[in-house]
């Protein structure tokens, strides 16, 4: 197995920092949400924060993995407040689409750089992206229905909140 080039090692810690910036902002989502006694849109946040800790950790192995050197960045401080359940989900909805730009751009590196390992782990990531986008979509699309209604909220609220860990997968 050829050596990890330094750009692409570069690149797949810059990766690590933006799967843990992504876990934290969904942490301070899932915070905006505790507060404001929302405790399943909470739990939804919460899933998503132990997925984005999973696919920094992904990353974290696969770099040990090819012998490569860990160097871990500083977490950007997260927005922790927010306007309106709305807000938070476009917020989350603009966060995936930027991380899928990432992930392209990090894919293409590999390619340029001739290094069928790391476009072979980061497969699994590209297809996540697709499910990312959607799921947070999804949730977008139930509160267009919703609108102003909160009694519509509230059921949205406790349907998030039975939601199975697959369905946020
Ligand atoms: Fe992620
Ligand atoms: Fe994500």
């Amino acid at each position: 197995m050829p050596k990890l080039s330094n750009t692409v090692e570069e690149a797949l810690n810059h990766q690590i920092n933006q799967e843990m910036s992504g876990a934290y902002n969904y942490l301070a989502m899932a915070s905006f949400f505790e507060g404001q006694n929302l405790s399943g849109f909470a739990k939804w946040m919460h899933r998503q924060r132990a997925e984005e800790l999973d696919h920094a950790m992904r990353l974290f192995r696969y770099l040990i993995d090819r012998g490569g050197q860990i160097d871990l960045a500083a977490v950007e401080k997260p927005r922790i407040d927010y306007k309106s359940v709305r807000e938070v989900f476009d917020t989350a909805l603009a966060y995936e689409q930027n991380n899928t730009k990432l992930i392209n751009d990090l894919y293409a590196l590999a390619l340029n750089e001739n290094d069928y390992a790391t476009q072979s782990h980061l497969q699994w990531f590209v297809d996540e992206q697709v499910e990312e986008e959607k799921i947070v979509q999804d949730v977008l699309g139930l509160l267009d229905v919703a609108g102003d209604n909160n009694s519509a909220l509230l059921v949205l609220n406790r349907q998030l909140a039975e939601q199975e860990d697959s369905g946020g997968a």
